[in-house]
């Protein structure tokens, strides 16, 4: 059961749609994106395979820089989950850098039906210039964002929440601001998924009944 009226999305009915290289490769906007972004190897693909209940819809790999495209995901017929390329990797080249740079700049900045930007972080590490200058440039572009801090299986509950904090007053947000998740355990995967569940289509929330003369009731 949801309270407030929404519509219940179901995070296990996930496919993959596409791999796009270029923007105008990009789905129809049809439905709300969320984008998963973070350093490589800090854990967006294993998020994404959690959130879903799919053991392998992403891939993973312990070797960076696995993810070179815009993955999408359709989600339930109700968003499109984008898995973006991970930045902060060293060992490509400075070209191949600055093209994905470009991708996902573009991406953010000109994607209409971009709902909201998933910024993943490693529990474990400081906050990173990169990190920071993300979520400084989704503010300024006014997007909105979810930090969700990862990995957190890999410390005490003591330890997680110092971690948090430390990494909160980097991003200078506050604890209800952002979520504690684990791919490992499932830490925080509910909690994620109803955040998230708030962004899908309207026209599942409450679909209207279409008369013959063209005209929308809701069936009030
Ligand atoms: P790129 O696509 O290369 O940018 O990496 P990614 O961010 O998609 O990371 P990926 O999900 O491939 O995970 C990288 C490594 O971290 C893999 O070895 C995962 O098994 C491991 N990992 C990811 N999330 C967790 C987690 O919550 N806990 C633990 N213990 N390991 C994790
Ligand atoms: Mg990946």
């Amino acid at each position: 059961m949801h309270a407030g009226g929404l519509m219940a999305v179901n995070f296990q009915k996930a496919q993959f749609l596409l791999a796009a290289h270029a923007l105008r490769q990009l789905p129809p906007p049809s439905v709300p994106d969320i984008a998963f972004a973070g350093r490589s190897n800090v854990g967006k693909s294993s998020l994404i395979n959690r959130l879903t209940s799919h053991a392998n819809l992403v891939k993973t790999s312990s070797k960076p820089g696995k993810t070179r495209s815009l993955n999408y995901f359709s989600l339930d017929e109700a968003l499109y989950l984008v898995d973006l390329p991970g930045y902060g990797f060293a060992q490509v080249s400075q070209e191949t850098r600055k093209s994905w740079q470009t991708l996902i700049s573009a991406y953010v900045e000109q994607r209409q039906t971009l709902a909201c930007v998933v910024v993943i972080l490693d529990l474990r590490h400081e906050l990173k210039a990169l990190d920071r200058d993300l979520v400084d440039w989704l503010r300024f572009h006014q997007k909105e964002y979810l930090p969700v801090y990862t990995k957190a299986d890999k410390l005490s509950r003591n330890a997680q929440e110092r971690h948090a904090a430390i990494l909160d007053a980097g991003l200078t947000v506050t604890a209800r601001d952002r979520i504690l998740f684990s791919a490992k355990t499932g830490q925080g995967c509910e909690e994620l998924r109803a955040r998230l569940a708030a962004y899908a289509a309207p026209a599942l929330q409450a679909s209207p009944v279409r008369l013959q003369g063209g005209e929308e009731s809701s069936l009030q």
